[in-house]
């Protein structure tokens, strides 16, 4: 939208586009994602909760209104919870996914008899769901609390269907608690303790990308994607002004790379071209006004997005 103050450079020229072209890039992605930037981009399976839909599930809960959970007359921090759901290398954006949320209220109580705080919600075109809440109370089990936690239950056509819980980083009561605690296996809660980010309208963020099995969803081997281009880093991120993208065109394509918000806005198209097979630089100038908070970069290689990645306007 604003190519004049963005830059694209090409680097390291044609070094390791053999080796990538090679069906070596799911293991690469991984490599480079656990290491210096692990929870931007990491693409490991949803876990499901240890304690799986507990016992305060109520079934059939409304479609939300405008993504809101919580009224704007419930007590409680304010907090929007966003991401992305993908297929299981992250490869393809799951568009009408059902989230079904429930949650205590800030005093740590459910509504078991009405739906306050429950409510269903469905991902975008471009695989993105948001919704807003307050922060949820901590109850009694036996004789701990629970950490705060949100009951999430995904499920999409073609897909098993997915019962999990998310936690909140600094959380006190993580340590202790049976479910939250775990961190190998099945039930591995690590990548759903979400850091918060507090707005400029005083309103917590976080993000939580969903990863669920893609078998069965009728998703071929075309629809895996790495083989064609991928976005290596991001950096700096979080940002402030400006951001530095490198990323790789896998054979000569058509080829965009766009900025999202978490609603799936396009924020700025910072490439737009028939590129050659290279690595290459974009720098993103941001405009003064950007709001703080939570990005997608997207790599698209002739119209089909094939990468993307979270960034931290801070
Ligand atoms: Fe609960």
């Amino acid at each position: 939208m604003n190519d004049s103050s963005n830059d694209r450079r090409k680097f390291l020229k044609n070094t390791g586009l053999l080796a990538l072209s090679a069906g070596l890039i799911p293991s690469l992605l991984k490599a480079e994602t656990k290491g210096e930037d692990a929870d931007s981009q990491a693409c490991d399976k949803t876990t499901l909760d240890f304690y799986g839909e507990g016992p305060f599930y109520t079934a059939n809960a409304p479609t939300l209104t405008s993504g809101q959970l919580a009224s704007n007359t419930e007590p409680g921090s304010r907090m929007i919870i966003s991401g992305r759901v993908m297929n299981l290398d992250c490869t393809q954006a799951i568009q009408n996914a059902t989230i079904d949320i429930w949650q205590a209220d800030d005093a740590g109580a459910y509504d078991n008899s009405g739906f306050k705080l429950r409510g269903k919600t469905t991902t975008n075109s471009q695989g993105f769901y948001q919704f807003e809440t307050i922060k949820p109370g901590k109850y009694l089990n036996g004789s701990t609390f629970r950490p705060s936690h949100i009951h999430i239950k995904i499920s999409a056509t073609g897909f098993p269907e997915l019962t999990t819980q998310i936690y909140f980083q600094g959380d006190s009561s993580i340590p202790g608690d049976a479910a939250a605690s775990i961190t190998s296996g099945n039930f591995d809660a690590s990548a759903r303790i979400i850091p918060l980010y507090t707005n400029s309208q005083n309103v917590l963020e976080g993000t939580w990308d969903v990863v669920i099995d893609a078998n069965g969803s009728g998703l071929g081997q075309s629809d895996i994607h790495l083989n064609k281009g991928m976005i290596y880093s991001a950096s700096p991120n979080p940002f402030r002004d400006k951001i530095e993208i490198r990323y790789g065109v896998f054979n000569k394509a058509k080829v965009s790379l766009n900025v999202y918000d978490l609603q799936g806005q396009l924020v700025a198209n910072l490439e737009e071209e028939v590129l050659e097979a290279e690595k290459y630089v974009a720098t993103w100038k941001a405009p003064l006004n950007l709001k703080k908070g939570y990005y997608f970069i997207s790599l698209q290689i002739n119209q089909l997005q094939v990468h993307y990645l979270k960034i931290l306007k801070s």
